[in-house]
């Protein structure tokens, strides 16, 4: 089984990398699933129906989603219909939506979790109880376990890796936006990333206007972010799992952009 992820698609600019490169890749790495992180394609915040078709039409089998979930309020009239989008599974449980979804591939099935982090980000319900129960719920159909760790603290998306060591196929972790070079398989079996990097804006900050932000970071007064032009990239990772034990037997990281031009 083999799963290829990107990273968080950040609003026009994301979703036209992800119809320019998303064939290609899946061209050259031909993958069982393809998993996007979409919590950012619609300017930048949340979803709408209308980016959700274009995220799916460019190549995605599953669409995850994160903090921004509920950001573009028509999100309330779709969410329950599409069974391939995911929500973080530990918001509350009263929520619309889902946190866990399957994908039938061949003889196979790969479960797709979404979780999100609580360190320096809004409470909600303990990721890591939610990963136990859900883990479970997916092991008792198949071998195959994908989770997006949405997450701010590099240690709680590395304390979710090892949590799940061994008991998840992948642990990949979204969210802040710049790509790790910490991808590694753990001891038992768990392909891992901090961070699978985010597809948008090349030349902003995290995918916003780098003036806005510095006019943030020097002022302290409030400040408006928008998704920025110019140049674009795509980041994430490309995971092969045993076909036998669902564990991973690499995590390689992908990251397109004009210093690193994509070749086929
Ligand atoms: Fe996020």
């Amino acid at each position: 089984m083999k799963v290829l992820f990107i990273g968080d698609v950040v609003g026009s600019p994301g979703r036209h990398m992800l119809k320019e490169y998303l064939k290609k890749l899946k061209t050259k790495y031909r993958p069982d699933v393809t998993v996007v992180n979409g919590e950012n394609a619609a300017a930048g915040k949340g979803i709408t129906e209308k980016v959700y078709h274009e995220i799916k039409e460019a190549g995605a089998d599953i669409v995850t989603l994160g903090n921004h979930t509920w950001d573009k309020k028509e999100i309330f009239d779709f969410i329950e219909d599409k069974d391939d989008m995911i929500r973080p599974a530990n918001f509350p449980r009263s929520n619309p939506g889902r946190g866990i979804t399957y994908k039938k591939v061949g003889g196979n099935t790969l479960a797709v979790i979404s979780l999100q982090g609580r360190t320096f980000m809004p409470p909600i319900d303990c990721p890591f109880e939610r990963a136990d129960e859900l883990v479970e719920e997916a092991a008792a159909n198949t071998r195959f376990i994908f989770v997006d760790f949405h997450a701010e603290a590099t240690s709680e998306k590395q304390a979710m890796g090892w949590y799940l060591d061994g008991r998840a196929s992948v642990v990949v972790g979204t969210h802040t936006h710049v790509q790790t070079a910490d991808n590694r398989v753990l001891p038992e079996g768990t392909g891992f990333i901090t961070d699978a990097g985010m597809t948008g804006p090349y030349d902003g900050i995290l995918g916003v206007e780098k003036e806005a932000v510095l006019h943030k970071f020097t002022t302290n007064l409030p400040t408006r972010f928008e998704v920025t032009k110019g140049r674009e990239q795509l980041n994430g990772v490309f995971v092969s799992l045993n076909k036998q034990t669902g564990h991973a037997e690499s995590i390689k990281r992908i990251m397109i952009n004009e210093d690193q031009p994509f070749f086929d």
